[in-house]
C-alpha cells in the first residue's frame, strides 16, 4: 500500500503545493514552523479524514481562505484510489473515485497508519482515557470492524449514563447493563488478545531501541476487578459474569455517582520495564523507548496479520532519538518494507544512508523548495 500522490491547497501555511512520493522514504525537512508537521496531519487527514492536532476546521483552513482541499492517489492491491476533501467551516466533503463513500469503516481499511508524534512519550503520564483512545485506535487499525463494536458501546455508556441521572428504575437499568455486557466483554476480549499478541513482540523491541536488557511487562487494570488477578486466559463468556458481577457489586455507586463506573470505557493499561511502571518511575528515555517500541510492534503485528504494512507517519522522531537509534530505526522500517514519512530539522545525519530509497522535500514558508 502506497501513497502516491499528494495535493493540497489552503491547508494551514500550505497555498498550493503538489508531492509525489517515494514508496519508502520520505524525508520532510525543514526549520521549525515552516509546514512540515502540516503535512503529515494533511496525510493522516486522508487516512482518518480527521486531524491528530485539533478538532476545529478553522485551524485547518489557510487563514483568509473558505476552503482547504486535501487531494491524494493511493495505490493498494494493484488499484488506485483518488480521494479528494473539500473542508469548509460547514462542511467536510468526501469524494473517494469521485463518489461519495459508502460505509465508513471500508473508508478507514483502505489506508491503515500508524503515526508517532513527540507528544506520545507522554502516553503513561497522560489520562488514562489517552491510554483507552490509544488502544482502541491500536486495535481497530488491525481490525477497523472493531470500529462499529466502539461506537456501539459508546452509545450503550451513553444511554446508560443518561438514565442514571434520570434516576431510571432497576429493571430498565438492568436491560441496558445487559446491553453493557455484551459489548463491554467483546472490548476486553479484544484489548486482552491485543497485549498478548504485543507482549511476544515488545520487549525484543524495547531491547533493540534502547540497548538494555530489561523485560516489559504489559498488563491490563480493569474496573472489574477479579479480572485485574487473572486476565489472559479468560474468554468472553467468563469476562461477561465477572463483569456481571462487579456491575452487582457496584450498583449502588453508581447510582450515588448518576454514572456508570464499570467498563472497558474505564479501563487502562500500564507498561512495567523489569519492576518497574513506566509511568511512575520510568525516566523521559525510557518512556520515549517504550513508546517507539509499542509503535513497531504494531507494525509488526499488523504486517503479520495482514502481509503489508501501514503507512508510518513519524514527525521529529530524529530529535527524540541519538544517532545509534535512530539508524535502528530508520533500518527497522527499511526492512519491514513499510512507506515512511519523517520530519526533522536536521537532513545531516541521515539523508546520505537512503540514497535510492527516498525523497527529500525541503519545505521553507508553506512550500517545497526545489
Ligand atoms: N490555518 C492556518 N493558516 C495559515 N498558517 C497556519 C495555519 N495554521 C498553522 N499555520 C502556520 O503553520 C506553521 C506551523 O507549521 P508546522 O506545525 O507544520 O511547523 P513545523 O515545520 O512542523 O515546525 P516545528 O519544526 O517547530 O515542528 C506556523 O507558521 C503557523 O503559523
Ligand atoms: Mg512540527
Amino acid at each position: 500500500m502506497q501513497l502516491k500522490t499528494l495535493r493540497l491547497k489552503n491547508f494551514r501555511n500550505i497555498r498550493e503545493q503538489a508531492f509525489v512520493f517515494h514508496p519508502e522514504f520520505n524525508f520532510i525537512f525543514g526549520r521549525n514552523a515552516q509546514g512540515k508537521t502540516n503535512i503529515i496531519e494533511a496525510i493522516y487527514f486522508l487516512a482518518e479524514l480527521k486531524s491528530f492536532r485539533t478538532t476545529n476546521r478553522h485551524d485547518i483552513i489557510s487563514h483568509g481562505a473558505d476552503c482547504a482541499k486535501i487531494q491524494g492517489v493511493f495505490e493498494k492491491d494493484e488499484l488506485s484510489w483518488d480521494i479528494d476533501i473539500s473542508l469548509t467551516g460547514q462542511e467536510r466533503r468526501v469524494l473517494l473515485n469521485s463518489k461519495k463513500p459508502g460505509h465508513r469503516q471500508d473508508y478507514y481499511a483502505l489506508i491503515p497508519l500508524i503515526l508517532f508524534e513527540p507528544r506520545h512519550i507522554y502516553l503513561f503520564r497522560d489520562s488514562p482515557s489517552e491510554r483507552r483512545r490509544y488502544m482502541n485506535r491500536a486495535l481497530y487499525v488491525q481490525d477497523v470492524t472493531l470500529l462499529g463494536l466502539f461506537q456501539d458501546y459508546d452509545k450503550v455508556v451513553a444511554h446508560k449514563n443518561r438514565l442514571l441521572k434520570e434516576g431510571a428504575p432497576d429493571a430498565l437499568l438492568c436491560v441496558w447493563n445487559d446491553r453493557l455486557i455484551s459489548l463491554a466483554s467483546q472490548i476486553i476480549y479484544k484489548r486482552l488478545r491485543w497485549m498478548e499478541q504485543m507482549s511476544q513482540v515488545l520487549t525484543q523491541e524495547y531491547r533493540s531501541i534502547s540497548n538494555s536488557a530489561d523485560d516489559l511487562r504489559i498488563t491490563y487494570l480493569s474496573t472489574v476487578k477479579a479480572l485485574n488477578d487473572n486476565v489472559v486466559t479468560l474468554g468472553e463468556q467468563e469476562l461477561a459474569i465477572l463483569l456481571q458481577e462487579e456491575l452487582r457489586i457496584m450498583q449502588h455507586r453508581e447510582r450515588e455517582r448518576r454514572e456508570s463506573l464499570v467498563g472497558p470505557h474505564r479501563d487502562d493499561f500500564n507498561i512495567f520495564v523489569g519492576e518497574r511502571s513506566v509511568g511512575a518511575l520510568g525516566s523521559q528515555g525510557e518512556n520515549r523507548s517504550v513508546v517507539i517500541a509499542l509503535k513497531l510492534s504494531q507494525l509488526k503485528l499488523f504486517a503479520q496479520k495482514h502481509q503489508k504494512t501501514p503507512l508510518f507517519l513519524l514527525d521529529d522522531v530524529a530529535s527524540e532519538l541519538d544517532e545509534e537509534r535512530c539508524r535502528y530505526l530508520f533500518d527497522y522500517l527499511k526492512k519491514e518494507n513499510t512507506q515512511a514519512f519523517l520530519t526533522t530539522t536536521d537532513n545531516s545525519r541521515v539523508v546520505n544512508d537512503f540514497v535510492g530509497h527516498a525523497t527529500s522535500f525541503f519545505v521553507e514558508n508553506g512550500a517545497v523548495k526545489l
